[in-house]
């Protein structure tokens, strides 16, 4: 099969990872995970003692910043700067601040001619927030993955069971407000492309969702 582009979009917790990574891995595609990056940019401006509102230094900081994803032996590690992050930018921290840093234009700038690089040899599956908006609106297919947010979050709470007293309400409370954030900013904003095929994953299996992106490469490209 010729090498071509995939670009899945949708708000916190919809499963697009384990979605990417599953279609990238049956296609024998590189995986790209962009949220990474905002939470790799938004852990070193925390270490950094810096706040998203002081927009100048963090941009100085995402500018000088090495960001690798490289496929390890557990999957796909997080390098900044040569230091492997991939724990740390999981943390509740990075979770209440990504989105903050996310509505930098600069810093999008940055990140997004990154991205953009990354695919430039097609056979990549990118998955973010405005992948097909923005990113790659080239992308020969284009998904944007929802869910209602009630079971988005019970997905989260099963994957985060080691946060000890967080509530599935909590983390609902906790994605709508990243969610509208990511919704609302004014650079590239959470949205789907007017290409992209929408696919509610409320009431489906992951092998479902998995098969139907396949099926789309398939009869599409
Ligand atoms: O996908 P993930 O939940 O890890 O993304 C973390 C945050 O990074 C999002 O809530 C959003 O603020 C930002 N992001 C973005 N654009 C992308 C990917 C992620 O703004 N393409």
């Amino acid at each position: 099969m010729e090498k071509f582009n995939i670009a899945i979009d949708g708000p916190a917790g919809a499963g697009k990872s384990t979605i990417a990574r599953l279609v990238a891995n049956t296609l024998g595609f590189v995986y790209v995970d962009t949220g990474a990056m905002y939470r790799a940019a938004t852990w070193c401006m925390l270490q950094a003692g810096i706040s998203p509102e002081q927009e100048s230094e963090v941009i100085a900081l995402v500018r000088d910043l090495d960001i690798r994803l490289v496929l390890g032996s557990d999957g796909q590690q997080v390098l900044v700067n040569g230091k492997d992050v991939t724990a740390e930018i999981r943390s509740a921290l990075v979770n209440s601040h990504v989105s903050q840093l996310a509505r930098i234009p600069e810093v999008r700038h940055v990140l997004t001619d990154k991205q953009k690089l990354l695919a430039v040899n097609k056979g990549v599956v990118m998955d973010g927030r405005d992948i097909g908006s923005h990113v790659l609106p080239h992308a020969e297919v284009k998904i944007f993955l929802t869910a209602s947010a009630r079971v988005r979050a019970e997905r989260r709470f099963k994957e985060t069971e080691g946060r000890p007293g967080v509530t599935v309400e909590q983390l609902e409370q906790e994605i709508t407000t990243r969610d509208r954030m990511d919704e609302q900013r004014e650079t590239a904003p959470l949205i789907q492309a007017a290409d992209a095929v929408r696919l509610d994953t409320t009431h489906l299996t992951i092998p479902l969702v998995v098969e139907r992106i396949l099926e789309l490469c398939r009869t599409e490209v």
